[in-house]
């Protein structure tokens, strides 16, 4: 079966992801967006990104989990050793979800078709972890939306989603 890979990430002024193995902020509206986007597929992620969540894998999705380490087993994940093992892995229908982070952004980057992409509008100081370059001669912006700062969340943002010109497709 033919299905999307697809991307979703949050990046700021400067493409930067992360920090210190962190996120750079934390915006309730962008947490709420990735949780509605994601829920009831497979997501694809690197260790690091999996060990960032304080409360293990992500409910109501299948966990898969990249890593070189042959012996590395948490519960309630797919672990596997290679970016197309994960592919292949991937069993929840419709779009395959890479999540990050900069290392598994950047192997899988290529060949996504659509990325789901959170533009927030400020420059973080330190950030240690980037989003491959996005050549907007490529992609199509589908979908934007707009949102001020608000009480709960501290810097202007906007939803894109992008569609590669030149879709990839790939088979289950
Ligand atoms: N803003 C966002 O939307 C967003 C989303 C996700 C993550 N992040 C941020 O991104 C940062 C983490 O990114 P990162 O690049 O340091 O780490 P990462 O991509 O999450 O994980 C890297 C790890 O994945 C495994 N790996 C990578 N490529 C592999 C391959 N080809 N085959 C097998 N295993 C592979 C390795 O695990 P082993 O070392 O175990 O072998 C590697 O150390 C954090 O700051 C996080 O908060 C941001």
């Amino acid at each position: 079966m033919d299905y999307n890979l697809s991307a979703i990430v949050a990046i700021d002024r400067n493409g930067a992801i992360g920090k210190q193995g962190q996120l750079l902020c934390h915006l309730p509206a962008d947490m709420r967006h990735f949780k509605e986007t994601t829920m009831g597929h497979s997501i694809v992620m690197g260790r690091k990104t999996f060990e960032s969540f304080p409360n293990g894998a992500l409910p109501g999705r299948q966990n898969i989990v990249v890593t070189r380490n042959r012996g590395y087993q948490p519960q309630g994940v797919t672990v596997v050793h290679s970016i197309d093992e994960a592919l292949a892995a991937a069993t929840m229908p419709g779009e395959v979800f890479v999540i990050g982070g900069a290392e598994i952004y950047c192997a899988t980057f290529d060949t996504l078709t659509t990325i789901y992409l959170t533009v927030i509008d400020h420059e973080f100081e330190g950030a240690d972890a980037h989003f491959p370059r996005i050549d907007l001669r490529r992609w199509t912006i589908v979908d934007r939306s707009d949102h001020p700062a608000d009480e709960r969340n501290p810097y202007p943002f906007a939803f894109m989603t992008l569609r590669r010109k030149k879709a990839v497709t790939h088979t289950k």
